[in-house]
């Protein structure tokens, strides 16, 4: 077979491949002998109780954790057998939006944005600018934001500037770690739309972490429940609420889990992106949708 067609992946080809992973922490297991795969082009979420180990699972899907056993290949890279200059290349191909932002106190929103493409392209500022305003613009930041300081932004401008510098080097790849946690309704409402945006331009693929039952019902392809070590559960929302098990029902059954399975059923949750969600059960009341205990 010539190496052209090797090299071009089915649409549905594991972009992630997890494989009897193990984590600990002295005595506390974290992951037992975890197993499942992301697919190319899908929205996929890790949900868990507050230490099941998703964000142990970031890390390590990120190389900045070491699982104690089993193995991550991501875009086809084993990370338990990676030297530094396969660390980098890989590095180039994902963008990571962490939970709280990231973003440098002391740089503008401009220069936060376009600074992994001065760290590892090299191209005149002028044209660095030009592709982080482009990014700005993307996540619906209006141009003056650029010239403002981390700290002078709302919790959902900074999720957008985060969200913009996560893309700078249009990843194939994009984790987000808890992309509304924390913000109004409006706002969360908001980043909805901006990832669905992300996810319909095509060729993307993304994880996220989340406690945002409106997010999972409206944006996941496929969600996996952790719990105990392991993954209770791997299915769309509407799969999962079919299952049993106690580490999963816990997260449908309740006001708040039945809120936002109905809120998933209305015409405007099928429309998200021409109608956000003022009467969804977030806005009724402030992290009401939190699946956090
Ligand atoms: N560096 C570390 N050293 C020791 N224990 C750790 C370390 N990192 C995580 N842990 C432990 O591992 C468990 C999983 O942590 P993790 O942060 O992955 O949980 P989580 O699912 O992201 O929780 P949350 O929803 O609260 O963010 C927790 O019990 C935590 O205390
Ligand atoms: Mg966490």
């Amino acid at each position: 077979m010539p190496d052209t067609l090797l090299a071009t992946a089915p649409p549905d080809a594991a972009v992630i491949e997890i494989s009897k992973l193990s984590t600990r922490f002295g005595d506390h297991v974290v992951h037992a002998d975890l197993d499942f795969d992301v697919r190319r082009g899908e929205i996929f979420a890790v949900i868990g109780g507050s230490g099941s180990g998703k964000s142990t699972l970031l890390r390590e899907m990120i190389l900045l954790h070491r699982p104690d056993a089993g193995s991550i290949r991501v875009l086809g890279v084993d990370l338990g057998d990676i030297d530094a200059a396969a660390t980098l290349a890989l590095r180039l191909r994902w963008g990571v939006m962490f939970q709280h932002g990231g973003l440098f106190g002391s740089l503008t929103i401009l220069e936060n944005i376009g600074l992994p493409l001065r760290e590892h392209r090299t191209l005149d500022n002028a044209v660095v600018d030009a592709l982080a305003a482009e990014k700005l613009a993307l996540t619906g930041l209006q141009p003056e934001v650029g010239a403002q300081y981390p700290a002078e932004l709302s919790g959902g401008m900074l999720k957008r500037a985060s969200l913009a510098r996560a893309l700078i080097l249009d990843p194939e790849l994009l984790f987000l770690d808890e992309p509304t946690a924390g913000l109004d309704p409006e706002s969360a409402g908001g980043v909805d739309q901006l990832v669905r945006k992300l996810r319909d331009r095509g060729g993307l693929t993304i994880v996220m972490i989340t406690h945002d039952l409106d997010l999972l019902w409206q944006l996941a392809d496929r969600v996996a429940v952790l719990a105990d070590g392991k993954v209770q559960g791997i299915g769309s929302m509407a799969e999962l609420a079919q299952m049993d098990q106690p580490a999963i029902r816990k997260f449908f059954d309740g006001p708040r889990g039945r809120a936002a399975q109905e809120q998933s059923k209305s015409p405007a949750a099928a429309h998200q992106a021409a109608a956000p969600r003022a009467a969804a059960p977030r806005a009724a009341a402030p992290q009401a949708a939190s699946i956090r205990s």
